[in-house]
């Protein structure tokens, strides 16, 4: 079948087998390894990417279901220049990436919450990741990063609404 959709604000036209998975279009066809497989059974999050701004994950996703959409993959976070995104820079900075398997997915977690709710509760946070598992940092971390990039992210809103 022939899919287009919009990938990192690319447009995208590929013909794939019915029965492929997004996860292995953005992976194997798209080469956005970025996007990692763990479970493959929706279960740990690892292959998180933002459909329309909404998190869903990958592996449980026909890549039929891309057609006429937006999907954000951890390649599309960080600036053209390579740049890291400010919740990528929070996660490093409050040492919330150790192997980093989890980390593509727990940051577009993040984003999808904080592009929706700039100031969340630890209780808010804790829901908007508990699709996403991490097997290293004991979440404790994680959740230091997300509340290091609301206020980040806040502070950066500020300085440029205050430009002339
Ligand atoms: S690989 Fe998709 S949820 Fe685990
Ligand atoms: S940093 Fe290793 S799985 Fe989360």
């Amino acid at each position: 079948m022939n899919l287009h959709f919009i990938c990192n604000g690319q447009a995208v036209q590929i013909d794939v087998e019915p029965n492929a998975r997004a996860i292995d279009v953005l992976r194997d066809v798209l080469g956005l390894t970025g996007t990692k497989e763990g479970c493959g059974r929706g279960e740990c999050g690892a292959c998180t990417v933002l459909l329309d701004g909404k998190p869903v994950n990958s592996c449980m996703v026909l890549a039929g279901k891309l057609e006429g959409r937006t999907v954000l993959t951890i390649e599309g976070v960080a600036g053209a220049d390579g740049s890291l995104h400010p919740i990528q820079e929070a996660f490093l900075d409050v040492g919330a990436v150790q192997c980093g398997f989890c980390t593509p997915g727990m940051v577009l977690s993040t984003k999808a919450l904080l592009d929706e709710n700039d100031s969340p509760t630890i209780d808010e946070i804790e829901d908007a990741l508990s699709g996403n598992l991490c097997r290293c940092t004991g979440y404790g971390k994680i959740v230091d990063g997300v509340l290091e990039a609301s206020e980040r992210l806040a502070q950066g809103t500020q300085e440029h609404g205050a430009k002339p």
